[in-house]
């Protein structure tokens, strides 16, 4: 199966739909499809996959290394599997902000495999924003502005000791002493693509290096806000066996927290990445 048979839809703002493909059965080129797809349109969407844990864990495989992500609770018997869980009772949920993941790691996680196991009655959504976009409709000043600089990324103010979560219901998130800090570009070229993405975001870039602490945070301000316009925004639905695909270096997620009361449990395989540049 080539991409040209893969039936791929291109949605609105970000990302692709693919249909009528079980990944269980998915051949050599369709997963290079699917990688190839992912790459471009930063994340796919896969509805109905009926798979086991080592179902999913033999996909993630065949589409990248898998890294395994030092805060997240893992289901019991698969460590490569993180749960992103919030119960009936708990009010804050697991990555309730726009972020990319990983940033904060010398090389940063490639992508992410999530697939839904149970999911509230309404609710729950995830929005994805496309940080090609972002960056292609950059005034030609700011981009120009911005070649050239670093940012620093961190995760001690989410995860470490008096990081964000310790102060909600999610303190078991928080406590970590040992907590990366990376530097990367602010516009990186993408590895699988080749196109040029903005690599800033909300959830773990700090500030932009070189510059006064001022202007690092007018510029990140701006872009922050530039970069979540609906025109590079996909919502996504969430069913259990919705799978969703991303790809960290030319994406930013953000997972709504409206359904309180009700459970929703997602298996999340992350996949090694590389130093970017
Ligand atoms: C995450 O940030 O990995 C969680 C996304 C989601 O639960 O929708």
């Amino acid at each position: 199966m080539s991409a040209a048979v893969l039936e791929i839809e291109r949605l609105p703002g970000c990302g692709a739909m693919i249909r009528g493909l079980d990944v269980r059965v998915a051949s050599d080129a369709a997963v290079d499809a699917i990688r190839q797809a992912v790459f471009d349109r930063g994340v796919v969407f896969l509805e109905g996959q009926q798979l086991t844990p080592e179902n999913q864990i033999g996909f993630a495989r065949r589409l990248g290394p898998i890294v395994v992500n030092r805060y997240f609770p893992k289901t019991e018997r698969w460590p490569e599997i993180a749960k992103v869980e919030k119960t009936e009772a708990q009010t804050s949920n697991i990555g309730g902000g726009w972020h990319t993941d990983h940033s904060y790691d010398a090389a940063p996680a490639m992508g992410s495999v999530l697939l839904a196991i149970e999911t509230p009655p309404a609710g729950g959504d995830t929005l994805f924003a496309d940080m090609y976009a972002a960056y292609d409709a950059l005034p030609d000043d700011m981009k120009a502005t911005l070649k050239g600089l670093t940012a620093r990324h961190a995760s001690a103010h989410v995860f470490g000791e008096a990081g964000g979560y310790a102060k909600t219901d999610r303190p078991e998130l928080a406590g970590y002493a040992d907590t990366p800090e990376a530097v990367h570009p602010v516009v990186i070229t993408h590895p699988g693509s080749g196109k040029k993405a903005l690599y800033v975001n909300p959830g773990f870039t700090r500030e932009i290096l070189g510059v006064t602490a001022q202007e690092s945070q007018t510029l990140l301000t701006f872009l922050y806000a530039h970069a979540v316009q609906p025109r590079f925004v996909t919502r996504f639905k969430w069913r259990p066996g919705s799978m969703a695909i991303w790809d960290n270096r030319c994406t930013w997620h953000c997972a709504m927290n409206d359904y309180h009361g009700h459970r929703r449990l997602m298996h999340r395989i992350t996949l090694d990445g590389v130093p970017l540049s």
